[in-house]
Protein backbone atom coordinates (compact mmCIF):
# COMPACT_ATOMS: atom_id res chain seq x y z
CA UNK A 1 0.00 0.00 0.00
CA UNK A 2 1.08 3.41 -0.52
CA UNK A 3 -0.55 6.04 1.30
CA UNK A 4 -1.43 9.48 -0.01
CA UNK A 5 -1.79 12.13 3.17
CA UNK A 6 -4.79 14.26 1.94
CA UNK A 7 -3.67 17.90 2.62
CA UNK A 8 -7.13 19.11 1.28
CA UNK A 9 -8.56 20.36 -2.37
CA UNK A 10 -8.75 17.78 -5.09
CA UNK A 11 -5.11 16.94 -5.19
CA UNK A 12 -5.09 13.62 -3.59
CA UNK A 13 -7.48 11.66 -5.86
CA UNK A 14 -5.66 12.30 -8.31
CA UNK A 15 -2.30 11.26 -6.76
CA UNK A 16 -3.68 8.17 -6.03
CA UNK A 17 -5.22 7.27 -9.18
CA UNK A 18 -1.91 8.04 -10.61
CA UNK A 19 0.03 5.47 -8.07
CA UNK A 20 -2.66 2.79 -9.34
CA UNK A 21 -1.91 3.75 -13.04
CA UNK A 22 1.74 2.24 -12.05
CA UNK A 23 0.21 -0.23 -10.67
CA UNK A 24 0.80 -0.05 -7.32
CA UNK A 25 -2.17 0.03 -4.67
CA UNK A 26 -3.11 2.93 -2.79
CA UNK A 27 -4.94 4.96 -0.35
CA UNK A 28 -6.24 8.04 0.78
CA UNK A 29 -5.53 9.16 4.77
CA UNK A 30 -6.35 12.29 6.39
CA UNK A 31 -3.68 14.52 7.26
CA UNK A 32 -4.89 14.40 10.92
CA UNK A 33 -4.21 10.68 10.69
CA UNK A 34 -1.36 9.69 13.41
CA UNK A 35 1.37 8.77 12.14
CA UNK A 36 1.55 5.20 14.29
CA UNK A 37 -1.83 4.30 12.86
CA UNK A 38 -0.29 5.21 9.49
CA UNK A 39 2.02 2.89 10.05
CA UNK A 40 0.07 -0.01 11.30
CA UNK A 41 -1.25 0.16 7.45
CA UNK A 42 1.99 -1.06 6.75
CA UNK A 43 2.90 1.18 3.70
CA UNK A 44 5.53 0.90 1.31
CA UNK A 45 5.70 4.17 1.07
CA UNK A 46 3.86 7.88 1.99
CA UNK A 47 2.83 10.61 -0.52
CA UNK A 48 1.83 14.34 1.09
CA UNK A 49 -0.14 15.74 -1.26
CA UNK A 50 -0.60 19.45 -2.48
CA UNK A 51 -3.77 21.63 -0.76
CA UNK A 52 -4.52 24.89 -0.55
CA UNK A 53 -2.98 26.17 2.38
CA UNK A 54 0.01 28.27 3.33
CA UNK A 55 2.43 26.35 5.93
CA UNK A 56 2.25 29.72 7.99
CA UNK A 57 -1.18 30.15 8.65
CA UNK A 58 -2.75 29.48 11.48
CA UNK A 59 -4.55 25.80 11.38
CA UNK A 60 -2.41 25.03 7.89
CA UNK A 61 -2.59 21.28 8.27
CA UNK A 62 0.59 19.73 8.81
CA UNK A 63 2.51 16.50 8.67
CA UNK A 64 1.27 14.12 11.53
CA UNK A 65 4.28 13.83 14.41
CA UNK A 66 6.80 11.56 13.97
CA UNK A 67 5.81 11.01 10.15
CA UNK A 68 9.26 11.69 9.07
CA UNK A 69 10.54 8.93 12.19
CA UNK A 70 8.50 5.84 10.69
CA UNK A 71 11.59 4.68 8.08
CA UNK A 72 8.86 5.16 4.83
CA UNK A 73 10.09 6.60 1.91
CA UNK A 74 8.47 9.81 1.19
CA UNK A 75 7.63 12.22 -1.10
CA UNK A 76 5.97 15.27 -1.21
CA UNK A 77 4.61 16.97 -3.81
CA UNK A 78 3.25 20.92 -3.72
CA UNK A 79 2.15 22.07 -0.65
CA UNK A 80 3.76 18.00 0.83
CA UNK A 81 6.96 19.16 -0.63
CA UNK A 82 6.97 22.58 1.57
CA UNK A 83 5.37 20.87 5.03
CA UNK A 84 8.32 18.35 4.43
CA UNK A 85 11.01 20.80 3.94
CA UNK A 86 9.72 23.16 7.02
CA UNK A 87 9.34 19.96 9.42
CA UNK A 88 12.99 18.67 8.37
CA UNK A 89 14.88 21.89 8.95
CA UNK A 90 14.49 23.42 5.56
CA UNK A 91 13.34 27.13 4.56
CA UNK A 92 10.00 27.73 2.93
CA UNK A 93 9.17 31.56 2.39
CA UNK A 94 6.11 33.54 0.41
CA UNK A 95 6.86 34.82 -2.84
CA UNK A 96 5.38 38.27 -4.59
CA UNK A 97 5.51 36.34 -7.63
CA UNK A 98 3.04 33.18 -7.69
CA UNK A 99 4.06 30.38 -9.96
CA UNK A 100 0.46 29.05 -11.83
CA UNK A 101 0.59 27.05 -14.94
CA UNK A 102 3.00 25.64 -17.46
CA UNK A 103 6.66 26.64 -16.00
CA UNK A 104 10.05 24.90 -16.95
CA UNK A 105 12.31 23.21 -14.78
CA UNK A 106 15.90 22.77 -14.98
CA UNK A 107 17.18 19.61 -13.69
CA UNK A 108 20.29 20.59 -11.69
CA UNK A 109 21.22 17.12 -9.99
CA UNK A 110 19.18 13.98 -11.32
CA UNK A 111 18.88 11.98 -8.40
CA UNK A 112 16.86 9.48 -8.55
CA UNK A 113 13.51 10.75 -9.76
CA UNK A 114 15.06 12.66 -12.84
CA UNK A 115 17.97 10.20 -13.91
CA UNK A 116 17.84 9.86 -17.43
CA UNK A 117 15.30 12.82 -17.99
CA UNK A 118 16.01 15.85 -20.14
CA UNK A 119 18.17 18.49 -18.67
CA UNK A 120 14.92 21.34 -18.96
CA UNK A 121 11.29 19.85 -18.92
CA UNK A 122 7.61 21.32 -19.05
CA UNK A 123 5.71 20.75 -15.56
CA UNK A 124 2.66 22.42 -13.79
CA UNK A 125 2.78 24.48 -11.03
CA UNK A 126 0.20 26.50 -8.63
CA UNK A 127 1.97 27.90 -5.92
CA UNK A 128 3.53 30.91 -4.14
CA UNK A 129 5.31 29.78 -1.37
CA UNK A 130 8.19 27.98 -1.75
CA UNK A 131 11.12 26.57 -0.67
CA UNK A 132 14.31 28.40 -0.50
CA UNK A 133 16.70 26.34 1.74
CA UNK A 134 16.10 22.33 0.95
CA UNK A 135 16.63 20.55 4.68
CA UNK A 136 20.36 19.85 6.04
CA UNK A 137 21.47 16.67 3.63
CA UNK A 138 19.05 17.02 0.95
CA UNK A 139 20.63 17.14 -2.35
CA UNK A 140 18.90 19.94 -4.67
CA UNK A 141 17.71 18.35 -7.64
CA UNK A 142 16.06 20.88 -9.99
CA UNK A 143 14.36 24.54 -9.88
CA UNK A 144 12.59 27.47 -11.84
CA UNK A 145 13.88 30.84 -12.34
CA UNK A 146 10.96 31.26 -9.31
CA UNK A 147 11.33 28.33 -7.47
CA UNK A 148 15.15 27.76 -5.95
CA UNK A 149 14.21 24.20 -4.41
CA UNK A 150 11.77 22.83 -7.43
CA UNK A 151 13.05 18.95 -6.54
CA UNK A 152 14.89 18.05 -3.97
CA UNK A 153 16.04 14.29 -2.23
CA UNK A 154 17.83 12.94 0.28
CA UNK A 155 18.22 9.25 -0.55
CA UNK A 156 19.45 7.55 2.14
CA UNK A 157 16.29 8.65 4.67
CA UNK A 158 14.13 7.94 1.63
CA UNK A 159 12.73 11.50 1.37
CA UNK A 160 11.80 13.26 -2.06
CA UNK A 161 10.06 16.56 -3.05
CA UNK A 162 9.06 18.21 -5.87
CA UNK A 163 7.38 21.59 -5.74
CA UNK A 164 5.43 20.83 -9.35
CA UNK A 165 2.57 18.27 -9.84
CA UNK A 166 3.78 14.94 -11.40
CA UNK A 167 0.10 13.64 -10.87
CA UNK A 168 -1.16 16.45 -13.52
CA UNK A 169 -1.16 15.49 -17.23
CA UNK A 170 1.05 18.89 -18.31
CA UNK A 171 3.42 18.28 -16.31
CA UNK A 172 5.75 15.81 -19.79
CA UNK A 173 7.38 13.31 -17.32
CA UNK A 174 5.20 13.10 -14.55
CA UNK A 175 4.21 9.90 -14.25
CA UNK A 176 8.25 8.95 -15.04
CA UNK A 177 9.54 10.86 -12.00
CA UNK A 178 5.70 8.90 -9.61
CA UNK A 179 7.22 5.79 -11.14
CA UNK A 180 10.85 6.51 -10.33
CA UNK A 181 9.80 7.39 -6.79
CA UNK A 182 7.81 4.07 -6.25
CA UNK A 183 10.09 1.86 -7.99
CA UNK A 184 13.45 3.03 -7.34
CA UNK A 185 12.79 5.30 -4.09
CA UNK A 186 10.44 2.79 -2.20
CA UNK A 187 10.83 -0.59 -3.79
CA UNK A 188 7.27 -1.27 -4.58
CA UNK A 189 6.58 -3.91 -6.97
CA UNK A 190 3.98 -3.20 -10.27
CA UNK A 191 1.31 -6.42 -8.63
CA UNK A 192 -1.77 -4.09 -8.84
CA UNK A 193 -3.20 -5.62 -12.05
CA UNK A 194 -7.27 -6.47 -13.04
CA UNK A 195 -6.21 -10.24 -13.15
CA UNK A 196 -5.26 -9.81 -9.38
CA UNK A 197 -8.06 -7.29 -8.74
CA UNK A 198 -10.81 -9.30 -10.49
CA UNK A 199 -9.56 -12.58 -8.47
CA UNK A 200 -9.17 -11.20 -4.46
CA UNK A 201 -12.25 -9.40 -4.76
CA UNK A 202 -14.26 -12.44 -5.63
CA UNK A 203 -12.51 -14.16 -3.26
CA UNK A 204 -13.01 -11.17 -0.58
CA UNK A 205 -16.72 -11.25 -1.47
CA UNK A 206 -17.11 -15.48 -1.49
CA UNK A 207 -15.52 -15.39 2.21
CA UNK A 208 -17.80 -12.51 3.24
CA UNK A 209 -21.29 -13.88 1.95
CA UNK A 210 -20.47 -17.74 2.71
CA UNK A 211 -23.75 -19.88 1.85
CA UNK A 212 -26.10 -16.50 2.38
CA UNK A 213 -28.00 -14.75 0.20
CA UNK A 214 -27.77 -11.77 -1.28
CA UNK A 215 -29.51 -9.06 -3.76
CA UNK A 216 -28.63 -6.36 -5.76
CA UNK A 217 -30.99 -3.63 -7.03
CA UNK A 218 -29.51 -2.48 -11.09
CA UNK A 219 -29.55 1.12 -11.87
CA UNK A 220 -28.40 0.47 -15.65
CA UNK A 221 -25.17 2.31 -14.76
CA UNK A 222 -21.82 1.00 -14.91
CA UNK A 223 -21.28 0.33 -11.26
CA UNK A 224 -24.05 -1.63 -9.79
CA UNK A 225 -23.70 -3.75 -12.77
CA UNK A 226 -20.06 -4.24 -12.35
CA UNK A 227 -20.72 -4.80 -8.62
CA UNK A 228 -23.34 -7.35 -9.62
CA UNK A 229 -21.17 -9.06 -12.08
CA UNK A 230 -18.33 -9.71 -9.57
CA UNK A 231 -20.74 -11.05 -6.86
CA UNK A 232 -22.56 -13.56 -9.18
CA UNK A 233 -19.12 -14.63 -10.25
CA UNK A 234 -18.44 -15.30 -6.52
CA UNK A 235 -21.26 -16.96 -5.05
CA UNK A 236 -23.73 -17.68 -8.08
CA UNK A 237 -27.64 -18.34 -7.62
CA UNK A 238 -27.02 -16.80 -4.30
CA UNK A 239 -27.25 -13.37 -6.07
CA UNK A 240 -30.93 -12.10 -7.03
CA UNK A 241 -30.52 -8.70 -9.04
CA UNK A 242 -33.80 -6.70 -8.88
CA UNK A 243 -34.36 -4.34 -11.99
CA UNK A 244 -36.59 -1.46 -11.38
CA UNK A 245 -37.58 -0.59 -14.58
CA UNK A 246 -38.94 3.02 -14.04
CA UNK A 247 -39.52 4.36 -17.74
CA UNK A 248 -36.62 6.94 -17.01
CA UNK A 249 -34.00 5.51 -19.07
CA UNK A 250 -33.01 6.18 -22.21
CA UNK A 251 -33.41 4.47 -25.47
CA UNK A 252 -32.51 0.95 -25.43
CA UNK A 253 -31.67 0.68 -21.95
CA UNK A 254 -33.68 -1.24 -19.75
CA UNK A 255 -33.53 -3.80 -22.88
CA UNK A 256 -29.73 -3.81 -21.90
CA UNK A 257 -30.14 -5.12 -18.86
CA UNK A 258 -32.87 -7.44 -19.09
CA UNK A 259 -31.18 -9.29 -22.15
CA UNK A 260 -27.39 -8.23 -23.00
CA UNK A 261 -26.56 -8.10 -19.18
CA UNK A 262 -28.27 -11.32 -18.38
CA UNK A 263 -26.99 -12.77 -21.15
CA UNK A 264 -23.09 -12.41 -20.21
CA UNK A 265 -22.99 -12.46 -16.58
CA UNK A 266 -26.25 -15.83 -16.06
CA UNK A 267 -27.56 -13.35 -13.11
CA UNK A 268 -30.70 -14.22 -11.87
CA UNK A 269 -33.09 -11.16 -12.49
CA UNK A 270 -36.50 -10.01 -11.19
CA UNK A 271 -37.96 -6.89 -13.66
CA UNK A 272 -40.23 -4.92 -11.94
CA UNK A 273 -41.96 -3.17 -14.61
CA UNK A 274 -42.82 0.15 -12.68
CA UNK A 275 -43.29 2.58 -15.30
CA UNK A 276 -46.97 3.50 -14.58
CA UNK A 277 -46.39 3.93 -10.99
CA UNK A 278 -43.80 6.50 -11.62
CA UNK A 279 -45.64 8.66 -14.45
CA UNK A 280 -48.58 8.85 -11.87
CA UNK A 281 -46.58 10.08 -8.78
CA UNK A 282 -44.73 12.38 -11.04
CA UNK A 283 -47.84 14.10 -12.44
CA UNK A 284 -47.29 17.66 -13.05
CA UNK A 285 -44.28 18.55 -11.01
CA UNK A 286 -42.07 20.69 -12.30
CA UNK A 287 -39.45 21.42 -9.55
CA UNK A 288 -36.31 19.80 -9.94
CA UNK A 289 -35.71 18.67 -6.14
CA UNK A 290 -39.56 17.82 -5.76
CA UNK A 291 -38.84 15.27 -8.84
CA UNK A 292 -35.72 13.60 -7.23
CA UNK A 293 -37.59 13.25 -4.01
CA UNK A 294 -40.68 11.65 -5.58
CA UNK A 295 -38.61 9.36 -7.73
CA UNK A 296 -36.01 8.51 -4.76
CA UNK A 297 -39.10 7.71 -3.20
CA UNK A 298 -41.04 5.62 -5.16
CA UNK A 299 -37.70 3.68 -6.06
CA UNK A 300 -37.34 2.36 -2.26
CA UNK A 301 -41.08 1.43 -1.97
CA UNK A 302 -40.98 -0.85 -5.24
CA UNK A 303 -37.72 -2.06 -4.55
CA UNK A 304 -38.62 -2.77 -1.07
CA UNK A 305 -41.83 -4.51 -2.17
CA UNK A 306 -39.36 -6.56 -4.56
CA UNK A 307 -37.29 -7.30 -1.65
CA UNK A 308 -39.56 -8.65 0.41
CA UNK A 309 -40.70 -11.14 -1.95
CA UNK A 310 -37.47 -12.45 -2.59
CA UNK A 311 -36.64 -12.61 1.35
CA UNK A 312 -40.21 -14.22 1.48
CA UNK A 313 -39.61 -16.89 -1.49
CA UNK A 314 -36.18 -17.99 -0.42
CA UNK A 315 -35.45 -20.71 2.19
CA UNK A 316 -32.31 -19.23 3.28
CA UNK A 317 -32.12 -16.28 4.72
CA UNK A 318 -31.12 -13.01 2.56
CA UNK A 319 -28.78 -11.49 4.22
CA UNK A 320 -26.72 -9.28 2.04
CA UNK A 321 -27.39 -6.33 -0.38
CA UNK A 322 -24.93 -5.48 -2.89
CA UNK A 323 -24.15 -1.47 -3.68
CA UNK A 324 -21.35 -0.62 -6.48
CA UNK A 325 -20.37 2.29 -4.14
CA UNK A 326 -17.07 4.00 -5.70
CA UNK A 327 -13.90 4.93 -3.45
CA UNK A 328 -14.35 8.96 -4.30
CA UNK A 329 -17.90 8.17 -2.30
CA UNK A 330 -16.14 7.05 0.46
CA UNK A 331 -13.01 9.40 0.68
CA UNK A 332 -15.70 12.07 0.34
CA UNK A 333 -18.31 10.32 2.78
CA UNK A 334 -15.25 9.54 5.31
CA UNK A 335 -13.27 12.74 4.79
CA UNK A 336 -15.53 15.04 6.77
CA UNK A 337 -14.49 17.69 4.81
CA UNK A 338 -18.40 18.24 4.02
CA UNK A 339 -18.37 18.60 0.55
CA UNK A 340 -21.85 20.50 0.40
CA UNK A 341 -24.83 18.55 -0.93
CA UNK A 342 -25.30 20.42 -3.67
CA UNK A 343 -28.06 17.79 -5.14
CA UNK A 344 -29.67 15.48 -3.48
CA UNK A 345 -28.58 11.85 -4.80
CA UNK A 346 -30.68 8.70 -4.47
CA UNK A 347 -29.18 5.08 -3.79
CA UNK A 348 -30.91 2.17 -2.07
CA UNK A 349 -30.57 4.26 1.19
CA UNK A 350 -33.48 4.61 3.58
CA UNK A 351 -35.63 1.06 3.80
CA UNK A 352 -36.95 0.32 6.86
CA UNK A 353 -35.99 -0.79 10.11
CA UNK A 354 -37.79 -4.64 9.47
CA UNK A 355 -35.61 -4.80 6.32
CA UNK A 356 -32.15 -4.21 6.95
CA UNK A 357 -29.23 -5.98 5.33
CA UNK A 358 -25.21 -5.96 5.70
CA UNK A 359 -24.01 -4.17 2.41
CA UNK A 360 -21.55 -5.63 0.42
CA UNK A 361 -19.52 -3.22 -1.68
CA UNK A 362 -17.25 -4.43 -3.74
CA UNK A 363 -16.40 -1.64 -5.61
CA UNK A 364 -15.33 0.84 -2.20
CA UNK A 365 -11.62 0.77 -2.92
CA UNK A 366 -11.93 1.22 -6.49
CA UNK A 367 -11.96 4.33 -9.13
CA UNK A 368 -14.21 5.08 -12.14
CA UNK A 369 -11.56 3.53 -14.82
CA UNK A 370 -10.45 0.92 -12.54
CA UNK A 371 -13.96 -0.61 -12.16
CA UNK A 372 -14.54 0.11 -16.02
CA UNK A 373 -11.26 -2.20 -16.71
CA UNK A 374 -13.02 -4.75 -13.85
CA UNK A 375 -16.03 -5.33 -15.99
CA UNK A 376 -13.92 -5.51 -19.37
CA UNK A 377 -12.13 -8.28 -17.61
CA UNK A 378 -15.39 -9.47 -16.41
CA UNK A 379 -16.87 -10.05 -19.85
CA UNK A 380 -19.21 -7.49 -19.44
CA UNK A 381 -20.65 -5.98 -22.86
CA UNK A 382 -18.64 -2.68 -23.92
CA UNK A 383 -22.22 -0.56 -24.07
CA UNK A 384 -22.16 -1.53 -20.31
CA UNK A 385 -18.82 -0.92 -19.21
CA UNK A 386 -18.47 2.13 -21.23
CA UNK A 387 -21.83 4.01 -20.66
CA UNK A 388 -21.09 7.27 -19.28
CA UNK A 389 -23.06 8.16 -15.96
CA UNK A 390 -26.31 8.99 -15.72
CA UNK A 391 -28.55 10.71 -12.91
CA UNK A 392 -30.67 8.24 -10.70
CA UNK A 393 -33.83 10.46 -11.28
CA UNK A 394 -32.74 9.71 -15.08
CA UNK A 395 -34.26 11.39 -18.12
CA UNK A 396 -36.93 13.00 -15.95
CA UNK A 397 -34.27 15.90 -14.75
CA UNK A 398 -33.36 16.33 -18.64
CA UNK A 399 -37.32 17.46 -18.98
CA UNK A 400 -37.36 20.78 -17.66
CA UNK A 401 -40.87 21.25 -16.96
CA UNK A 402 -43.42 18.52 -16.38
CA UNK A 403 -42.79 14.71 -16.95
CA UNK A 404 -45.16 12.73 -19.29
CA UNK A 405 -44.89 9.80 -21.23
CA UNK A 406 -44.80 11.78 -24.90
CA UNK A 407 -42.18 13.60 -23.61
CA UNK A 408 -40.40 11.13 -22.44
CA UNK A 409 -40.86 9.45 -25.84
CA UNK A 410 -39.60 13.15 -27.65
CA UNK A 411 -36.73 13.37 -25.42
CA UNK A 412 -35.76 9.79 -25.86
CA UNK A 413 -35.49 9.41 -29.70
CA UNK A 414 -33.88 12.70 -29.61
CA UNK A 415 -31.17 11.68 -27.21
CA UNK A 416 -30.86 8.35 -29.31
CA UNK A 417 -29.64 10.49 -32.23
CA UNK A 418 -26.89 12.57 -29.88
CA UNK A 419 -25.71 9.16 -29.23
CA UNK A 420 -25.37 7.29 -32.16
CA UNK A 421 -24.01 10.30 -33.59
CA UNK A 422 -21.55 10.38 -31.04
CA UNK A 423 -20.53 6.91 -31.50
CA UNK A 424 -20.42 6.81 -35.55
CA UNK A 425 -17.76 10.02 -34.86
CA UNK A 426 -14.99 7.89 -32.73
CA UNK A 427 -15.93 10.14 -29.39
CA UNK A 428 -17.70 8.08 -26.89
CA UNK A 429 -14.57 7.60 -24.61
CA UNK A 430 -13.40 11.70 -25.06
CA UNK A 431 -16.56 12.71 -24.05
CA UNK A 432 -17.50 12.71 -20.40
CA UNK A 433 -21.17 13.06 -20.57
CA UNK A 434 -23.49 14.21 -23.40
CA UNK A 435 -26.91 15.13 -21.87
CA UNK A 436 -29.72 15.72 -23.90
CA UNK A 437 -32.48 18.19 -22.38
CA UNK A 438 -36.17 19.05 -23.31
CA UNK A 439 -37.28 22.05 -22.83
CA UNK A 440 -40.73 21.44 -22.62
CA UNK A 441 -42.70 24.53 -22.12
CA UNK A 442 -40.87 26.42 -24.25
CA UNK A 443 -42.05 26.84 -27.43
CA UNK A 444 -40.41 28.95 -30.86
CA UNK A 445 -41.37 29.55 -34.27
CA UNK A 446 -39.79 27.50 -37.06
CA UNK A 447 -39.95 26.39 -40.64
CA UNK A 448 -40.18 23.11 -41.95
CA UNK A 449 -41.06 22.25 -45.57
CA UNK A 450 -43.61 24.62 -46.67
CA UNK A 451 -45.46 25.16 -43.06
CA UNK A 452 -45.17 27.10 -39.90
CA UNK A 453 -43.70 25.23 -37.01
CA UNK A 454 -44.79 26.23 -33.34
CA UNK A 455 -42.03 23.40 -31.88
CA UNK A 456 -39.91 22.81 -28.78
CA UNK A 457 -35.87 22.98 -28.29
CA UNK A 458 -33.71 20.81 -27.13
CA UNK A 459 -30.38 21.60 -25.48
CA UNK A 460 -26.92 19.28 -26.38
CA UNK A 461 -25.04 19.61 -23.35
CA UNK A 462 -21.76 17.49 -23.91
CA UNK A 463 -19.24 17.95 -21.24
CA UNK A 464 -15.55 16.92 -20.43
CA UNK A 465 -14.60 16.02 -17.35
CA UNK A 466 -12.31 13.87 -14.90
CA UNK A 467 -15.16 13.62 -12.19
CA UNK A 468 -18.15 15.26 -12.62
CA UNK A 469 -17.15 17.46 -9.71
CA UNK A 470 -15.79 20.32 -12.84
CA UNK A 471 -16.86 19.95 -16.26
CA UNK A 472 -15.81 21.58 -19.55
CA UNK A 473 -17.74 22.26 -22.40
CA UNK A 474 -16.55 19.53 -25.18
CA UNK A 475 -15.46 21.51 -28.45
CA UNK A 476 -17.74 18.78 -30.88
CA UNK A 477 -16.94 19.11 -34.36
CA UNK A 478 -18.78 21.10 -35.96
CA UNK A 479 -19.97 18.21 -38.59
CA UNK A 480 -21.08 16.14 -35.80
CA UNK A 481 -23.46 19.19 -34.54
CA UNK A 482 -24.52 19.81 -37.85
CA UNK A 483 -25.82 16.36 -38.41
CA UNK A 484 -27.01 15.47 -35.03
CA UNK A 485 -28.98 18.84 -35.46
CA UNK A 486 -30.29 17.78 -38.62
CA UNK A 487 -31.32 14.74 -38.12
CA UNK A 488 -33.18 15.21 -34.70
CA UNK A 489 -34.89 18.20 -36.55
CA UNK A 490 -35.55 16.10 -39.31
CA UNK A 491 -36.67 12.38 -37.09
CA UNK A 492 -37.97 14.13 -34.27
CA UNK A 493 -41.08 15.97 -35.34
CA UNK A 494 -41.73 17.96 -31.57
CA UNK A 495 -38.60 19.36 -32.41
CA UNK A 496 -37.45 22.49 -34.56
CA UNK A 497 -35.09 23.75 -32.73
CA UNK A 498 -31.33 22.58 -31.43
CA UNK A 499 -29.06 24.27 -29.27
CA UNK A 500 -26.07 23.72 -27.70
CA UNK A 501 -24.95 24.86 -24.28
CA UNK A 502 -21.52 26.36 -23.74
CA UNK A 503 -21.36 26.39 -20.11
CA UNK A 504 -18.70 25.36 -17.90
CA UNK A 505 -19.26 23.86 -14.49
CA UNK A 506 -18.85 26.22 -12.35
CA UNK A 507 -20.78 27.86 -13.14
CA UNK A 508 -23.29 25.71 -14.66
CA UNK A 509 -24.18 22.13 -13.09
CA UNK A 510 -23.54 19.15 -16.24
CA UNK A 511 -27.67 18.65 -15.47
CA UNK A 512 -29.94 21.31 -16.10
CA UNK A 513 -32.10 20.19 -12.58
P1 LIG B 1 -24.31 18.06 -11.76
O1 LIG B 1 -25.52 18.26 -12.59
O2 LIG B 1 -24.53 18.36 -10.30
O3 LIG B 1 -24.01 16.51 -11.81
O4 LIG B 1 -23.10 18.76 -12.31
C1 LIG B 1 -22.82 15.90 -11.39
C2 LIG B 1 -22.93 14.43 -11.73
O5 LIG B 1 -23.95 13.81 -10.94
C3 LIG B 1 -24.97 13.30 -11.78
N1 LIG B 1 -26.23 13.59 -11.10
C4 LIG B 1 -26.94 12.70 -10.39
N2 LIG B 1 -26.71 11.39 -10.14
N3 LIG B 1 -28.70 11.30 -8.88
C5 LIG B 1 -27.60 10.70 -9.40
O6 LIG B 1 -27.43 9.51 -9.18
C6 LIG B 1 -28.99 12.61 -9.09
O7 LIG B 1 -29.99 13.12 -8.59
C7 LIG B 1 -28.06 13.34 -9.89
N4 LIG B 1 -27.99 14.62 -10.28
C8 LIG B 1 -26.88 14.75 -11.03
C9 LIG B 1 -24.82 14.01 -13.10
O8 LIG B 1 -25.34 13.25 -14.18
C10 LIG B 1 -23.32 14.19 -13.17
O9 LIG B 1 -22.68 13.02 -13.59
Amino acid sequence: TVLVVDFGAQYAQLIARRVRECHVYSEIVPSTMPAAEMLAKRPKAIILSGGPSSVYEEGAPIAPDGLFDLGVPTFGICYGHQVMAQALGGTVENSDVAEYGAATVTVTAPGTLFAGLPAEQPVWMSHRDFVSRAPEGFLVTAGTGVTPVAGMEDRERGFYGVQFHPEVLHTEHGMEILRRFLYEGAGCRPAWTMVNIAEESIDAVRARVGAKRAICALSGGVDSAVAAALVQRAIGDQLTCVFVDHGLLRKGEAEQVEKDFVAATGVNLHVVDAQERFLAALEGVTDPEAKRKIIGREFIEVFEEAARAIVGDSAEPVEFLVQGTLYPDVVESGGGTGAANIKSHHNVGGLPEDLRFTLVEPLRSLFKDEVRALGEQLGLPAEIVWRQPFPGPGLAIRIIGAVDRDRLEVLRDADAIAREELTRAGLDRDIWQFPVVLLADVRSVGVQGDGRTYGQPVVLRPVTSEDAMTADWARLPYEVLQKISTRITNEVREINRVVVDITSKPPGTIEWE
